[in-house]
């Protein structure tokens, strides 16, 4: 573990050249890594500089000025230490409550936001039957339901707010998963590939993804998961893309840089479970 995280110095001194800058990444916790495993797989040249914010979560059951503060905070300290060239809100509850004010606060730096792939999940469901799994502030937020509004007609959306789901595997509790993740698909279901089963389940949280085994138990081996990662990928590539600022091809992926205002010891080893990556952590506290 080392304590606090080296600032990253500016790339180079061409102005408006930020290719080699980094794009600083966040979430409440470790459900960004489920992002940041796209990102990487998406832009392999890329330097990342990743935040979980644990010593504030969870968001999701948290009120919007809350998680408008933690984002803006975590933003300014991206800012100020890494330089960053480019801002992913890896967390659908902070996207939800914060993406306008960011956009609006931090005019220059390009942010991208996750939202629960819905339009995807439509697109490809047969049953048109399709349960949400997401946090209780993504579920209320007037982002979500202008999401759901647009979709109207095109198939059928279960919500579920699963209470609890993030903190459980923000601390590895299997047992906790296995019973919450039972308890959210019995009350989405039935499930199958017959109409009205639910055939698709919207991860809505990018915490889900790593709760895919005891969901996968849970509702049957022929259910489409349905999470939003590659899309917010492709998305930061096509913003970097237009402005020229695209890390040069690299022979090797470059580190990426991880602190977090909870615990370094549980962040690391999330990584090495979920990136397979042996890192440093840095403890941060982020005001
Ligand atoms: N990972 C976050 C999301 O995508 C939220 C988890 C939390 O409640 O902190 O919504």
């Amino acid at each position: 573990m080392i304590q606090g995280l080296a600032g990253t110095p500016p790339a180079g001194n061409r102005v408006n050249d930020r290719s080699a800058d980094a794009i600083g990444v966040f979430d409440s916790g470790v459900g960004g890594l489920s992002v940041l495993r796209a990102l990487r797989a998406e832009l392999p040249a890329e330097r990342f500089v990743y935040v979980a914010d644990s010593g504030h979560a969870p968001y999701g059951e948290r009120d919007d000025t809350h998680v408008i503060a933690r984002s803006h905070a975590i933003a300014r300290h991206l800012i100020a230490q890494h330089h960053i060239k480019a801002l992913v809100v890896a967390c659908n509850t902070a996207t939800a409550a914060a993406i306008h004010r960011l956009r609006q606060d931090f005019a220059d730096l390009p942010i991208v936001g996750i939202e629960p792939a819905l339009k995807p999940a439509a697109a490809q469901s047969q049953t048109q039957h399709i349960g949400v799994l997401a946090t209780r502030g993504t579920l209320n937020s007037e982002k979500f339901r202008t999401l759901l509004a647009s979709l109207e007609g095109q198939a059928h959306f279960v919500l579920q707010a699963c209470d609890g789901l993030a903190d459980a595997i923000e601390r590895d509790d299997a047992i906790k998963i296995e019973a919450l993740c039972d308890h959210f698909a019995r009350a989405i279901g039935p499930f199958g590939l017959q109409e009205p089963a639910v055939d698709t389940l919207v991860l809505g949280c990018t915490h889900y993804p790593f709760a895919t085994d005891a969901l996968r138990a849970s509702v049957g081996p022929q259910i489409a998961f349905q999470e939003g990662g590659a899309p917010v990928a492709r998305q930061t590539r096509r913003l970097l893309e237009a402005r020229g600022w695209l890390a040069p091809q690299a022979k090797t992926s470059p580190a990426p840089v991880f602190g977090t205002t909870g615990d370094p010891a549980k962040l690391q080893s999330a990584i090495a479970r979920w990136l397979q990556l042996p890192t440093d952590v840095a403890a941060l506290t982020i005001a």
